[in-house]
């Protein structure tokens, strides 16, 4: 039978370099809190459980990760990440198998990477293997002191001698170890060392003095176990994180013209032959069909798109859907609650909200739709506004289809406009009006012959 692999994922600390009021584990990095990577990649590892220790703004962690399958763990005071570590211990009771150690701040780390540490770890029958990494620059991390093969301890950079100093191999923070002999190892770590620490590090050295296998699986990429502490090095890893998933979707057949300047999240889907221009930001869980176009400066969050879409420039899209060969923009805002059926046009310094709009339709310029309902087949004249607010409540306007509404038109809402109803241009509808009718309201034009000649005001 094969042996249970748990994970424990560390996010106890502070992140007091990243000065920030929000935990440092849950800064955003292509739209997702960072330490919900490591949660996926414990889940895509198959891991059961995986425990989450968390201290500082305990609260705020476990809220942003409700529902994610995890158990908690509280560390009320950090005091170390061996400390850390038995604070999971609790949660693991009874449990005997293998236990991967993520750390909550370095969310590059692949799945791959970590299948081969585990078998490298079974392979080499240790109870600890640590996954290491070579740096040009190793300060602040923790260095692989060997003696040939074997590795003897880890040394924090804070207790390192001038000659460890110099070691280029360090601790990535990530390990494998057996459990629950891991939990007795470290009860016989002390704290006596530059930081006051019970350092999960240190167990190492005690499996090596009981005679235990230690074992350390080295990686060549830098950038997948980099540690996140501050915000320069979160920009880094964003940008490492957006060449990810940049290629990952021009693989799969979606054209980006600069991937260096697209910024797109995590979790946004994207179908073949669309083509993106540079400075557009696709947002939260966007879905965009196939053979789209989004022109540069297109914001689109928590967006469905459908399939021939061509969003023009400076278009910002929330929270709604735009069915297949609907054409909006340039500058045109939809907001949370549009549905468009599709075939529609919602052209430049168009708004929308609360919006359902049938197929065909089309509002080309200058207008404010907003809690409203529009067959299909209406044209919209520029201009249009529904007045949907009193002051004090939104109502509804309601348009039927194959509707035309002049320009410079206001809908008082609420109110319902037949259909085939044609709105004279410049009115102001307060009444509804009844299917195939013309509605007007415009003061009637007046002329007066010679007026300005009498006045004087004519120009020579
Ligand atoms: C740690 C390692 C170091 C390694 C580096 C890799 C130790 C003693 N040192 O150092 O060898 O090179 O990671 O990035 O383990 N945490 C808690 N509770 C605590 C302390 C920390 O949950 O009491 C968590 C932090 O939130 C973080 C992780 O453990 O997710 C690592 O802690 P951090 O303080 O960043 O350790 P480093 O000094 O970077
Ligand atoms: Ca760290």
């Amino acid at each position: 039978m094969e042996k249970s692999v748990v994970a424990v994922i560390l996010a106890a600390g502070q992140g007091t370099r990243m000065k920030s009021a929000i935990p440092k584990v849950l800064h955003p990095l292509a739209g997702t809190p960072m330490v919900e990577y490591p949660v996926a990649l414990a889940k895509e590892l198959g891991c059961d459980p995986t425990v989450l220790v968390v201290g500082h703004q305990a609260s705020d962690v476990e809220k942003a990760l409700d529902g994610r399958g995890v158990l908690f763990a509280r560390q009320s005071e950090q005091l170390g990440t061996g400390h850390a570590l038995l604070c999971a211990e609790e949660a693991l009771r009874g449990v005997s198998g293998t236990l991967l150690l993520l750390c909550g701040d370095v969310p590059l780390l692949e799945t791959e990477t970590m299948e081969r540490l585990l078998a490298y770890h079974r392979t080499q029958k240790a109870n600890v293997t640590v996954l290491t990494a070579h740096r040009d620059d190793p300060h602040g991390y923790g260095r692989i002191v060997r003696d040939g093969e074997q590795v003897l301890r880890i040394v924090e950079e804070k207790d390192a001698s001038p000659k460890e100093k110099s070691i280029h191999e360090i601790n990535t923070g990530i390990y494998a170890m057996e459990i629950p002999w891991a939990f007795d190892a470290l009860r016989s770590v002390g704290r006596d060392n530059a930081q006051g620490e019970y350092y999960l590090t240190d167990i190492v050295s005690v499996a090596r003095n009981a005679g235990h296998g230690v074992s350390a699986l080295s990686v060549s990429s830098e950038a997948e176990t980099m540690g996140i502490n501050d915000r320069v090095q979160l920009a880094t890893a964003a940008a490492l994180m957006r060449q990810r998933i940049n290629d990952a979707l021009m693989r799969s057949g979606v054209s980006l013209v600069d991937p260096k300047t697209t910024y797109i999240d995590a979790q946004v889907r994207i179908g073949q032959d669309t083509l993106v221009y540079p400075g557009v930001y696709l947002r939260g869980k966007t879905c965009i069909g196939n053979r789209c176009i989004l022109e540069p400066g297109a914001m689109v969050t928590d967006c469905e798109i459908g399939d021939g879409v061509h969003i023009k420039a400076g278009s910002v899209l929330q929270e709604s859907r735009v069915g297949d060969h609907t054409d909006v923009g340039p500058m045109a805002h939809l907001r949370p609650g549009t549905d468009l059926a599709g075939h529609n046009k919602i052209g430049n310094f168009v708004e929308t909200k609360k919006a359902i709009i049938g197929t065909g339709s089309k509002a080309s310029h200058l207008t404010y739709i907003g809690d409203a309902e529009v067959g299909s087949e209406v044209n919209i004249g520029c201009g249009t506004i529904t007045c949907n607010y009193d002051g004090v409540n939104k109502h509804k306007t309601v348009i039927e289809d194959g509707v035309f509404v002049g320009s410079d038109t206001q809908f008082v809402a609420p109110v319902r406009i037949g259909r085939n109803s044609l709105i004279g241009a410049g009115s102001t509808i307060t009444k509804d009006v009844p299917p195939d009718a013309l509605a007007l309201s415009r003061a009637e034009q007046k002329i007066i012959e010679g007026w300005v000649l009498r006045k004087g005001k004519k120009k020579k």
